[in-house]
């Protein structure tokens, strides 16, 4: 493992560095963690207690061939994206938490060293496959333990990501703590919980989504689903997992920025916006223009 990214790297456990080597082994708690195919696992076995974890393990590891197509934010935001990271000094280190594919890091390869970290294997090795330029570094683990050194990385991204993890909140303060003072959080494609109303729903029922009448309740697709992936979990247990999962055959349940910003990140920039450009979309765009479905958000380390 070359130095530059061991110097980066931390245990997600304990946070205390690591002796090089495979595997890397933490040298305050000595937990190992294997690099598999040039690939960081840093997945302890508590991971996997919250079962949405897995799911969005297993979900994304499924998707990862098909991913590009299916997701139009792929093409539509590509434009914004670039805006955003744009105004982001080029050369500094970077780390993308749930990277999938490397929506990030293809419309921003200025970067000295680029971190990607994902729960899904299958979504890495198809970044590392697609995407190859020097500096990239895929790393395997999960966004609420991160494991990365604090007060490293100069900027911290999340596209479509917070909104998959059990707790958003978490992820946001392990984004602080890994970032430099003065580093800047940036939230991409993210459902927006604040719509007056929510309205909204209605136009997405419209798309044949019945379930996202219910938001919060999962549909019986993604119920059936959960329970084909899951026999040994108790009914319940998997809708709850699925719902939090908040994955695709459920309704995008909304967030709201400011029970994510808390200190010591300053939310320095919130803008809502449409995504779609289907004719409900345009509809909607126009009867609620301040409401958007999406919002982005920038927020800077303060200390
Ligand atoms: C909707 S995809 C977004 C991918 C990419 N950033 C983009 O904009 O296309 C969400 C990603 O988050 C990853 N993910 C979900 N839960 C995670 C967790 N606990 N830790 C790290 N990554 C996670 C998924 O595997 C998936 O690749
Ligand atoms: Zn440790």
């Amino acid at each position: 493992m070359s130095t530059r990214i061991l110097e980066l790297l931390a245990c997600p456990l304990c946070k205390a560095s690591l002796r090089d080597g495979n595997p890397l082994v933490c040298e305050k708690c000595y937990h190992p963690f294997p690099i598999q195919d040039g690939i960081p696992v840093f997945l302890p076995e508590e991971t996997w207690e919250d079962p949405t974890k897995r799911i969005n393990r297993d979900h994304h590891d499924r998707e990862a061939a098909q991913y590009d197509e299916m997701h139009l934010h792929i093409r539509r935001e590509a434009r914004l994206a670039k805006r955003i990271l744009g105004q982001v000094p080029p050369g500094g280190r970077i780390l993308d938490i749930g990277s999938g594919t490397g929506f990030v890091p293809k419309h921003f390869p200025h970067w000295e060293i680029c971190c990607c970290l994902d729960i899904s294997r299958g979504m890495l090795e198809r970044l590392r496959d697609t995407i190859g330029r020097p500096n990239l570094y895929p790393v395997q683990g999960d966004a609420e333990n991160l494991p990365f050194a604090s007060d490293s990385m100069d900027i911290v991204t999340f596209a479509a990501t917070l909104h998959h993890l059990p707790d958003p909140g978490r992820s946001l303060r392990e984004a602080a703590r890994v970032l430099k003072p003065g580093g800047k959080a940036i939230v991409i494609h993210e459902p927006h919980a604040v719509a007056p109303g929510r309205i909204h729903y209605l136009f997405l029922a419209a798309r044949f989504k019945w379930h996202s009448l219910f938001p919060g309740k999962v549909g019986r697709e993604a119920a059936h689903w959960a329970r084909s992936l899951y026999p040994e979990l108790p009914e319940e247990e998997a809708i709850r997992a699925m719902n939090r999962a908040n994955l695709e055959a459920n309704i995008q349940q909304g967030l709201h920025p400011q029970q994510l910003f808390d200190a010591p990140l300053r939310l320095d920039r919130f803008e809502t916006y449409y995504s779609g450009r289907s004719f409900f979309d345009r509809i909607r765009s126009i009867l609620f223009p301040a409401e958007g479905e999406l919002f982005f958000a920038i927020a800077v380390k303060c200390r």
